[in-house]
């Protein structure tokens, strides 16, 4: 399979790449400088020299403070780039699969887990670009495949990326004179980004829609990292577990996602438990 990632430098689309290489597959992985995604032209152009057979769109600006901050910008890449790449994708007869969010389903009115044909109306610049970014794509292109991904952490950091919530985890755990602060308000997955690229090429065989992708969490940040430290008897650390009561208490944030249609076609992830838990004892 001939496969372009984009987003090849960033944080999934670089263990994507690797990943798909490893199985044999031809990845081809232009720079943010060689393919520019908003580049409509360039990007028709780089589609008919190099006609890759489906693309897994990671490319976009992931940051939400960011997109909160520059809302025109962030629009380009995440609305407007998604609908060029899946444009070009229908030209050139390439199956294309886009990177969502969980974010979506940001100011829900009904409580999680979500399920992926929910009303959405969500509360924040990037949960509604990535809402517009499937919806575009969809209509552009049916056949997309839309996946909604939760957090994402990874065992271990590249250099030159984002920060994570194990790496942030694990540098509280380490530093004994923190405080283990974490919300009660808040609940989403939180999945190992390894799980996510190792479900992909199956997620790249699955019919056009939008499809909740990452592990399964029934309690609050806090609830969750107590339950694993509680599992790892690590007592020194449940020592310094504090609650945040403060992040989310005006406006409780639930994420969490419904996995039962990707359950259904045999794409599994771990809970967010496990995963976190295995994590850690990997470790110590
Ligand atoms: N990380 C998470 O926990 C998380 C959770 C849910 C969903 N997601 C979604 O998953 C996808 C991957 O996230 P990530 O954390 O891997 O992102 P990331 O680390 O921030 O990487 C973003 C990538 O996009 C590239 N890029 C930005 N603008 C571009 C443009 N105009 N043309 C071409 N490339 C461009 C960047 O290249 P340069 O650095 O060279 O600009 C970088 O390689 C994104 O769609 C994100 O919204 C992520």
């Amino acid at each position: 399979m001939k496969v372009l990632v984009t987003g090849g430098s960033g944080f999934l689309g670089r263990r994507t790449a690797a990943y798909l290489e490893h199985l044999g597959w031809q990845v081809l992985l232009p720079s943010h400088g060689e393919v520019d995604i908003t580049a409509e032209a360039e990007l028709h152009e780089w589609f008919r020299r190099h006609t890759p057979e489906a693309v897994i769109h990671t490319a976009a600006v992931s940051d939400t403070g960011r997109c909160q901050r520059e809302p025109e910008w962030s629009e380009r890449i995440n609305v407007g780039g998604s609908a060029t790449l899946a444009k070009a994708c229908r030209e050139y007869g390439a199956k294309l699969l886009i990177c969502s969010s969980d974010q979506v389903y940001s100011g829900s009115k009904v409580a999680g887990p979500h399920l992926e044909d929910e009303t959405l109306a969500p509360n924040n610049v990037y949960g509604c670009q990535k809402l517009r970014a499937e919806q575009n794509c969809l209509k552009i292109l049916p056949e997309t495949v839309c996946l909604r991904l939760s957090w994402m952490y990874a065992k271990a950091s590249l250099p030159n990326e984002h920060s994570h919530f194990l790496a942030t985890l694990k540098g509280t755990l380490a530093d004994e004179s923190k405080p283990l602060l974490l919300p009660i308000y808040d609940r989403r997955g939180i999945t190992d980004v390894a799980d996510v690229v190792k479900n992909l090429p199956k997620a790249l065989t699955l019919p056009g829609g939008v499809w909740n992708f990452g592990s399964e969490n029934d309690s609050s940040t806090y609830d969750t990292v107590k339950a694993v430290l509680q599992e790892l008897q690590l007592d020194a650390a449940l020592g310094r577990l504090q609650k945040n009561e403060e992040a989310f208490a005006v406006l409780p944030r639930d994420l969490t996602m419904d996995q039962s249609r990707c359950k259904a076609v045999g794409i599994l992830f771990p809970t967010t438990k496990e995963g976190l838990r295995s994590a850690l004892k990997a470790e110590m």
